[in-house]
C-alpha cells in the first residue's frame, strides 16, 4: 500500500475501513483472474506505474497468461484509448518478463537445461541463465533449489551481485530472501519462486 493510504489510514480510520471494506465487496462475485484483470486495467486507466506493476504481478502469479493481459488491454480500448496502451506496453517492454516476449506468447511449459549438475556448487547460491531466464539456485547434498531471479513484488530481475551469502535483496524496494528456503525475510511477504526441477544424464533441467 502506499505511504499516502497508510496516512489516510491512521488520520482517518473510519472511513477509509469502509472504503477498503467496499472494494473487498465489490469483487465477490468474481473469479480470481477477472478480478486481476480488471484491477490491471484500473491502473493502466489512471496511469499509476507502481500499481500497475504491482496488480500486473499479481494477475501473473494468480494464473493470468500474458495474451489474457494483452486482450484486456487491448479490449479496454475504447476507454483506456491507444496512448494509454501504448504508455502500458512500455512499461511491459521495460519489464521484459521473458513470458511477454512475442516468440513466448504461446509456449506451453517444458523442461529447460540450466547447467551440468556438477557447476551447481554445494552450499553456496549461484547464478544462471539458461533459454532467455536469469535463476539462483541452492543445493545441499543432493537437495537442489532452484528459483526465479524475478521478484515477487514486482517482477524486476534481480541481479547476481545483489547477493549476499544466503541473503538476495532486490535492489528495486529491498524485499530481501534466504536463498536456502526462499522465503522473504525483509520487507515483504511473498515467498521467490521456484521451479520444478530435475537432473537428466548429469544435467539440471527446470519447468516453466
Ligand atoms: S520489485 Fe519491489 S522489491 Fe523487488
Amino acid at each position: 500500500m502506499s505511504d499516502a493510504l497508510n496516512y489516510l489510514l491512521k488520520a482517518r480510520p473510519e472511513a477509509m475501513s469502509a472504503y477498503f471494506s467496499f472494494l473487498k465487496k465489490s469483487e465477490t462475485h468474481l473469479d480470481i483472474r477477472t478480478r486481476d484483470l480488471i484491477s490491471v486495467i484500473t491502473k493502466v486507466a489512471v496511469q499509476t506505474e507502481g500499481g500497475f506493476r504491482q496488480y500486473l504481478t499479481r494477475a501473473l502469479r494468480n494464473g493470468a497468461s500474458p495474451n489474457e493481459v494483452l486482450d484486456a488491454l487491448l479490449m479496454a480500448f475504447p476507454v483506456l484509448g491507444l496512448a494509454k496502451i501504448v504508455w502500458a506496453t512500455e512499461i511491459l517492454l521495460d519489464m521484459d518478463i521473458p513470458e511477454f516476449r512475442p516468440d513466448n506468447l504461446d509456449a506451453k511449459p517444458e523442461w529447460h537445461d540450466v547447467a551440468p549438475v556438477t557447476e551447481v556448487p554445494q552450499r553456496e547460491a549461484a547464478y544462471f541463465e539458461s533459454d532467455g531466464r536469469h535463476l539462483f539456485t541452492w543445493r545441499d547434498g543432493d537437495e537442489i533449489a532452484v528459483y526465479d531471479s524475478r521478484c515477487p513484488h514486482q517482477v524486476t530481475d534481480i541481479p547476481h551481485l545483489s547477493l549476499e551469502g544466503t541473503t538476495l535483496t532486490c535492489p528495486k524496494h529491498q524485499w530481501a530472501f534466504d536463498i536456502e528456503s526462499g522465503q522473504c525475510i525483509a520487507k515483504g511477504k511473498r515467498p521467490l519462486k521456484s521451479f520444478d526441477h530435475k537432473v537428466v544424464e548429469g544435467r539440471l533441467l527446470a519447468y516453466w
